[in-house]
């Protein structure tokens, strides 16, 4: 069981494994929610920015995009799809910036690899820090109350030679703040196969203890997890969007 090879050593199939991923749907989600919520700024970052997906469309729809990522592999991909926007290495639940943006992103559950509750909570604080007044901070998360532990994801793609199988699931035990995704690469060539499982600690939550989180630095908007359409959140479903609006002035910092 490795720690997380998805991101380091195997970062060139990544984009395989997220062949059937609607990147332009969610990108455009998020800029859609940024022009009801936010200021009109075009300063986008995007935090565990991956090989980049999200800046490619970004980008298109006028943003000026800069991408950070705790893995090398994965911004040396984002750079080679997206030549004209900036990447750095570096953590997000400890960030500073240059200079402040309009619209700060964290795509495909990523921010639950803060890893646990105070991490969180810095990922939180930077994210604000780093915001405008009125800049919209953007992510998707899972409650952990709703996981069920015998689902999981799976998809093939044949490349070349190489038939992949890819499948990924959450994992948690059902108490406490920390929850892991399982996921494993098959990767047969000429009937000998190559097999990596990972698991990725990340953290759990639910959605009040999010919202409790949040609400010294942001006014909160929760909606459904569809990309399609702006539904708010039902209160019942394990999936969702935040949308997270910059107050003036942090109630910690009076
Ligand atoms: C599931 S991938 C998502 C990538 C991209 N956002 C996407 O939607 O395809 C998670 C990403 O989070 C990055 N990551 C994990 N922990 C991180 C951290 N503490 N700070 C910044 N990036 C991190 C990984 O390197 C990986 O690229």
């Amino acid at each position: 069981m490795s720690y997380n090879a998805l991101y380091s050593d195997l970062s060139g199939y990544y984009d395989l494994m997220c062949a059937d991923i609607d990147y332009q749907s969610q990108s455009s989600s998020a800029h859609r929610l940024n022009q009801i919520f936010g200021n009109g700024g075009k300063q986008h970052l995007d935090l565990a920015c991956g090989t980049g997906p999200h800046i490619a469309h970004l980008l298109q729809d006028g943003f000026t995009c800069r991408g950070l990522d705790i893995n090398q592999p994965m911004l040396d991909i984002a750079k080679q799809r997206c030549p004209d926007a900036e990447f750095a290495q570096g953590n997000m639940c400890a960030f500073e910036t240059e200079h402040p943006f309009d619209l700060i992103t964290c795509f495909l559950y990523s921010i639950h690899y803060s890893g646990d509750l105070d991490n969180l909570k810095s990922c939180i604080k930077s994210a604000y820090q780093a915001l405008t007044h009125g800049g919209v901070f953007y992510f998707n998360v899972v409650a952990k109350s709703q996981i069920d532990n015998a689902l999981f994801a799976k998809h093939s793609v044949q490349q070349d030679q190489d038939l992949f199988h890819f499948s990924s699931a959450w994992h948690y035990i059902g108490h406490g703040e920390k929850q892991t995704l399982n996921v494993r690469i098959d990767k047969t060539t000429d009937q000998q196969t190559l097999t990596w499982e990972d698991e990725h600690p990340m953290v759990a939550l639910n959605f009040d203890e999010l919202k409790t989180l949040l609400a010294p630095y942001f006014d909160v908007h929760v909606f459904e997890h569809n990309y399609d359409s702006i539904t708010p959140w039902d209160h019942s479903s394990g999936n969702a969007i935040f949308v997270c609006v910059k107050r003036e002035q942090n109630d910690n910092e009076r």
